[in-house]
Order: structure tokens, then sequence, then C-alpha cells
């Protein structure tokens, strides 16, 4: 897709990947795009680059604007290679030009790149490069969600470049969000933001929230965020920073995700009346098979909900594999403000269910004790006990509202 002006002489000029399904592990069935941005002003600037499959991509567009030679700043916010894998090849066209990074920034390219013959400016929060007619300041946002991560602010465009943050996993011709909200929906670009949120940046919200607060403090006007994946928010930028605090503060949907895997359908058969006792408190329920659903989609799940209920069977005396793999992943991303609760079927020996609160305590999250357990085959009674703990179940959900 060609460059596109999104402020007076700052353009896009960024790659649409229709085809990515697999970003290191996250499922992405929408793909996405690698944002970057020229600035057209007495100093020619670039902001990022793109992963290296588009490179030639990222240089076509912006030699449809300026011959690449007359760059003269390369400013790098982020050194993950989806955004920073084409510097060699764009540093092959501008090797006069000097690199703003900051300073983990640059011990990390150093491991990527021979970066012995560029030049670099490190820069820290406060820092600001004049073009022309505009100030670039940058800020620091190390763990958002790399040690070298930074934002760049544009000041008289009242724009933000935000790098990953604020960004959707969307491939799209859309390049602002009222565009994308014409020919999708609103509800399908919000899912994109929280399925983003979930998967990257759970572990952050107390860094998300300080840094907002920071960027509110700096009194920086706002009217335009640009992220490096997915959709410009040019309608919405306060809105999608509110949602962003409320994700932050553990916001999330009065619902039950009951997440599960099954051997031979008795844990998935306890399901049902799990979800009829959820329904009949009031509250949405949503069932997620796991060997039916990417990891990342049922972290998404866990995550748009205020209760979990995990559902395992015993296998070898300990959880079936994939819902320790979900248990796992679901670990490492530091959840918080979250209700938990475990049922599941077993033969002989039994176990699955109490290793599954054990991780739920492991994270440090609140769990409703004691779970269901049914031998081999769920009973009348059996059943009549899930749809009882169910109940109990979603009433604590309910409660548990007055925490956020
Ligand atoms: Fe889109 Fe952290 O890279």
């Amino acid at each position: 897709m060609k460059a596109v002006e999104i402020k007076p002489d700052i353009y896009w000029v960024g790659a649409i990947d229709w085809g990515v399904r697999d970003f290191h592990g996250y499922v992405t069935p929408s793909g996405t795009t690698y944002n970057n941005y020229l600035i057209m002003d007495e100093q020619i600037t670039l902001i990022d680059t793109v992963k290296h499959d588009f490179s030639e991509v990222t240089i076509k567009n912006i030699r449809s604007i300026v011959d690449p030679a007359k760059i003269k700043n390369l400013v790098i916010n982020h050194i993950e290679p989806d955004h920073v894998s084409s510097i060699d090849k764009v540093m092959d066209l501008i090797p006069d030009a000097m690199i703003y990074i900051s300073d983990r920034g640059k011990k990390g390219l150093d491991r990527y790149f021979d970066t012995s013959k560029w030049k670099f400016t490190i820069v820290k929060t406060g820092d600001t490069l004049t073009t022309g007619k505009y100030t670039l300041l940058f800020l620091e946002t190390p763990m958002l969600h790399w040690p070298d991560s930074m934002v760049t602010y544009v000041r008289e465009a009242k724009l933000l470049i935000s790098q990953d943050a604020f960004g959707q996993h969307l491939a799209t011709t859309a390049r602002f969000d009222d565009e994308f909200v014409k020919c999708a929906s609103h509800s399908e670009l919000e899912d994109a933001v929280v399925d983003y949120y979930a998967n990257i940046l759970m572990p952050f919200g107390k860094l998300i929230k300080n840094k907002i607060a920071d960027i509110q403090k700096l009194g920086l006007e706002i009217d335009m965020i640009a992220p490096d994946h997915g959709v410009i928010w040019r309608s919405s930028p306060q809105k999608v920073m509110q949602d962003y605090l409320d994700m932050a503060n553990g916001r999330a949907a009065l619902r039950v995700a009951i997440i599960y895997d099954t051997m031979w359908h008795s844990t998935e058969r306890m399901t049902i009346p799990l979800m009829q006792g959820i329904k009949d408190e009031g509250v949405d329920c949503k069932v997620i098979k796991l060997r039916a659903t990417p990891m990342s989609g049922a972290i998404k799940e866990f995550w748009k909900s205020r209760g979990c209920l995990v559902g395992t069977p015993t296998l070898n005396n300990i959880m079936f594999p994939s819902v320790a793999e979900f248990l796992t992943h679901l670990r490492g991303l530091r959840p918080q403000n979250r209700i938990t609760g475990a049922f599941g079927s077993y033969g002989w020996g039994g176990g699955a269910v109490k290793e599954a609160y054990e991780e739920f305590k492991r994270m440090g999250l609140e769990v409703f004790e004691p779970g269901v357990q049914v031998v081999y085959r769920p009973s009348s009674e059996d059943e009549s006990q899930c749809y009882n703990f169910a109940r109990e179940f979603a009433k604590k959900v309910k409660e548990y509202d007055g925490k956020f």
C-alpha cells in the first residue's frame, strides 16, 4: 500500500503483512502491519523501520516521497526484529544518517548488527530533536515491553508515535481507526486491542499506569497516536488511552471463561451444567476448548472475563498437557484481578484439579475452592454438584467487582 500522509508532511511508509499467522507463537488470524513514519522537514527523519521481509516495501514507499539518500535522521523506538530487522537495508541507503536510540536500544542493536560504521546519538527521556518546524521529544518506556523501548512525541503535530503500545495485529487497508470502523466494526477493533494487550502487555499494568501518568504530568497534548502495528488512532486517541488505563487497573467484563480440555469427553460434559449455573446467576459465560483454540485466543478470553474456571482431566496423576501449557503461558503474563476455580475428571488417582489450584496460587490469583471432581463419567448427582458450584462461583465473581 502506498504512503499515506497522517499529519502535514508526516507520512506512514510501512507495510501490511496479510499472511502472518504465527507471530513468535502469538496466533494472528488477521495478520498485522509494520508501521513506520517519515517526517518531511528541513531534516528529513525516519521513525523506525519494518520487518526484514518488507524492507523493499518501505523503501519503495519512502522513494515515492523523497530520495532516501536525503534522510538525515533515523529514530529507533524499539529493537525487536519486527521493527528493526531491515535497518541494515535502510542504512545502506543513508550511511551518514544519525540514529537516535535509547542506551539499551543501542546495546541490543549491537548484538543484532555490526553497528560500527553507523553514527548514534543516545537519547533519554526529555531529550529533543528539532527537525525544522517539528520538535521530537523522546520518552523512554523501559519494559513496555522491552528494556530498550521508547516513544517519540512530535510536539507541533500533537502526535505520539507510540511504538508497540496501543497497537493491534490487524492487516487492513484502513490506516486510521475511523476508517477501520467504517469497513469493519467498533467491536472488531476493540477485540483486537484487548487481544494485543492480553498477550503482550498484561504483565506491565503498573508500568502502563505510571507511563500514562507521566505523559499527563508533562501536559502533552495528543490528538493522534500512531503505533507500530495496526491502525492509527485519529478519532479516539483518548479513548484507547483510557482503555489501557482500565485494563491496567484490572477491568474485565462480568463474565466467566470456562477454559478446558478433555480426553474422553467427561471433563467436557462437566462444562454444560457449569455453564448453566453461571448463566442462571446472571453472569455471561464463554466456553473455550484448548486444543480447538489458539493459545493466544484462550489468553484473550481469560483476560476479558472477571472469572475463569479451568477444566482438566487427570493424566498420569497430573494435569492434561494442554491445560498445563495454558497455565504456564498464563503465569508468564503475571495476571492479576481475576478469580479462578478448577474442575475435572479422573479414573483412579486424581491430582489434576489440585495441581491447577496450586498454579493459580503460585500466580497470586484469588481462588474459589475446592472445585469439582468426578470419577470416570459425571453422574446426574455430579452434574448437580457442577451446577451448584458454578452458581456459587458466579456469585463470587459478581462480588469481586468491588476489587477493581
Ligand atoms: Fe512489534 Fe515488540 O515488537
